[in-house]
Formats: C-alpha cells, structure tokens, sequence
C-alpha cells in the first residue's frame, strides 16, 4: 500500500530544512520497501507570496488527501505588516484544526553527546527522554465565549473559557497510555484540580482510563510542582499528559532542559494516527539562506512519522541511529557546535546521516 505524504517547507528555513529531511526519507523509503509516496505544497509566507492565503484550499485538500504530512517551519518579518488572518502561522493554526489534530507529542530526549549544551547539571539532564502529551484542539484557546467587553461602568473585562469535554479528555488519556505502553509505562497526569474545576474531571476520566491499563501506572501533579520538577529532577517523568495551556508553557520548558532547539521533532496525531510532524523551532529568519541550520530536528521529525503514523519502527529507529551516529562523529551544525567539534551546514549534516544510513 503506497504511503502518501505531503511535503510543506514553508518559508525562512523551512525549505532547506525539508531539503535533507527529504534526501533521509527517500534513502529509508528504497531501504525499507516502505512504499512512501511524496509531494509537495504551499504554506506559510511561500503560499501568501505566491496566492496571498497563508493556507491555500489546494494544500488543506492535499493535507486530507494525505496520510502524513511533513511540514518544515513559517513566519517571519517579512509579512509582518500582512493582516492577522492571512499571516503565515495562521496556515498552520488552519491545518491543525482543519485535520483535528488533537495530540501533540513532543519527546524532549539529550543525547548523551550534546549535554553540554543544557543549562542544567548534566547529573540532573544526563540520559534525559521524556514526552510531552499535549493536547491541541481544546482547552482555553478555543473555548467559547471568548472577547473583551465593556462594562456597564465603561471598564474594559477581558475574558476566556476553559472547558473539557470527558471525550475530549478520554481521548486524549488513551493516546498517553497507549504510547505509556511502549515506554517504561508511566503517565503523569498534569493538572490544577485544587482550583480549576475542568481539571476535577480531567482527574477523574484520567483514572477511569486508566483502569483500561492496568499495567501502566497513573501519577497525578499539579501543574506549578510539574513546572518545578521539570528543572529540579525531569528524569522522575516518562510520559507526562496535560490539556492544552499547560502542555503549550510545559512542552517549551522541557524542550529547553535539553538546550538545543535544533534538535526536537514533534508530532500532531488525528484519532486515526493520521498527523503532521515538524520541528519544534520556527523558521529563524535570522538565519535563513545562508546553509546553517541545523535539519536534525526535522529529521528526527520524518522518524517520528514512519513510527506513528505508518507503525514503521525499524525505519524509524535506523534514522535515530543515524543521527546519534553523526554526532558521535563530532559532526556539529552551529546551532549545537562547541570546542573541539567539527562545524558543518545544513547540507553536509543532511549527507552525513544519509551515509550512516547507508553504513
Ligand atoms: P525560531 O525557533 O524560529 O528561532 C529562535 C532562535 O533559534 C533563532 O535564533 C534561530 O536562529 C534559532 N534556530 C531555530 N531553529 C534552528 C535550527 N534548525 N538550526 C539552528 N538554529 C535554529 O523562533 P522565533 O525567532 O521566535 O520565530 C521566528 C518565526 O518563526 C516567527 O515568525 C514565528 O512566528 C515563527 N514560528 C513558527 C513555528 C512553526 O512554524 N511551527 C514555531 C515557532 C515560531
Ligand atoms: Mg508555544
């Protein structure tokens, strides 16, 4: 069965990022017989230049039409003076919705070769692989109502709504087990029940479901201890599964613990495991064109989706190993260089895991 796969680069990085992500995909594609079928759209800046919509009608067809979809960064300076609703992050809010994206996953895994690079004590980091199970489409950011009104004493009440559905949450819940399953079976459910009544039944669908997994232990955190334990010991967490606000500010803060943006994939999954996989960073305009940018995290992005979506765990485990293969060969892009290590661009790194791919 062919694999179909919509490639978007979007702008700043994004296309050279996508380049070697791309040249990786079709070296693991011939390995593996995997029978991935790629092509490519418009997102972002690159679309609203050239159609003046951030997320064309073309490319939302072409993301459902597809199975994965690999997407490489948006945004910029550039179109700053566009309007809100046709800015290029909005193509990417768009697709997320528009394909129902609700679990986003974010591994925030050191490499025992780049441990220098976290701010933390490499004792308190070392060997560091958590993930973050954060849902997406729910929560405050979307709840209605939603506005700033004018009260009848002509001051101005900002105003948000926060509110779960027990389906929203179960569904959630279950993903967060299930990947708990192929982990070291713990989830910590990441919540403020001592305030905030969604999350009372947040707690209470999380131990429901649990009780569907009986070999994975369920733990409970309020969400400012999770904060505090996430720089004070992270490696206590495996799986850690909280709603949407909380996931956005702690998903961030664990992405740092391993100190090299360059380095973290995520993946965006619809309840048919169908998803949209990106590098974590954004197009980092200040660098784009020059050839500098680290595309690890993109790689490791396009691994994630041979694992999640197409359940193709060797393919996805040989592109792991070869990226942990180039930086054992002290192969450093800028972003992630120190003393002693060999700088290279974002092309050279790209051939570099091609060929310990090919090993
Ligand atoms: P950013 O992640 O693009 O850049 C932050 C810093 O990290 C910059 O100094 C950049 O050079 C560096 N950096 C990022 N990725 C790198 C890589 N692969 N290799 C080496 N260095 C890298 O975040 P920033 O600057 O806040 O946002 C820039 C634009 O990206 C904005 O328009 C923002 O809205 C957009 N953005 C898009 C995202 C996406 O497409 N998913 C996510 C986050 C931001
Ligand atoms: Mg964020």
């Amino acid at each position: 069965m062919t694999k179909k796969v919509l490639v978007l680069p979007g702008d700043g990085i994004g296309p050279e990022i996508i380049a070697e992500a791309v040249k990786v995909l079709n070296v693991v594609n011939q390995r593996f017989d995997l029978g991935i079928e790629l092509s490519e759209g418009l997102l972002g800046g690159a679309a609203v230049d050239a159609t003046g919509l951030p997320l064309p009608e073309s490319t939302l067809e072409a993301a459902k039409q597809a199975d994965a979809i690999l997407l490489g960064a948006v945004g910029g300076p550039k179109w700053d003076k566009v309007e809100t609703a046709k800015r290029p992050e909005r193509g990417l809010l768009g697709i997320r919705s528009g394909l129902k994206l609700f679990a986003n996953l974010r591994p925030a895994i050191l490499y025992p070769q780049l441990a220098h690079a976290s701010t933390l004590k490499p004792e308190v980091v070392s060997g560091l692989d958590i993930l973050i199970v954060r849902e997406l489409t729910g929560g405050i950011y979307f709840g209605q109502p939603r506005g700033i009104r004018t009260l009848e004493n002509g001051e101005k009440e900002g105003f948000n709504t926060y509110v779960y559905s027990e389906s929203e949450i179960r569904r959630i819940a279950h993903v967060a087990f299930s990947l708990a399953r192929q982990r070291s079976s713990r989830v910590c459910s990441i919540d403020k029940s001592n305030v905030l009544e969604v999350t009372v039944l947040w707690r209470d669908v999380m131990e429901e479901v649990a009780k569907e997994y009986p070999d994975v232990e369920l733990s409970h955190m309020y969400v400012d201890n999770a904060a505090m334990q996430l720089v004070r010991a992270p490696k206590q967490f495996d799986v850690l599964v909280t709603g949407n606000m909380f996931g956005d500010i702690l998903s961030d803060e664990a992405a740092m613990l391993t100190g090299s943006i360059g380095m973290l994939p995520s993946a965006s999954l619809d309840i048919n495991n169908k998803g949209m996989y990106e590098p974590c960073h954004g197009s980092a305009p200040d660098i784009a064109g020059q050839g500098i940018a680290n595309p690890l995290a993109t790689i490791l992005s396009a691994a994630m989706m041979l694992r999640y979506t197409f359940n193709e765990g060797s393919a996805a485990d040989a592109i792991e190993k070869a990226v942990s293969d180039v930086l054992d060969q002290n192969l450093r892009t800028a972003d992630i260089w120190s003393e002693g290590m060999q700088k290279v661009g974002t092309q050279a790194m790209g051939d570099a895991v091609v060929a310990a791919l090919q090993q």
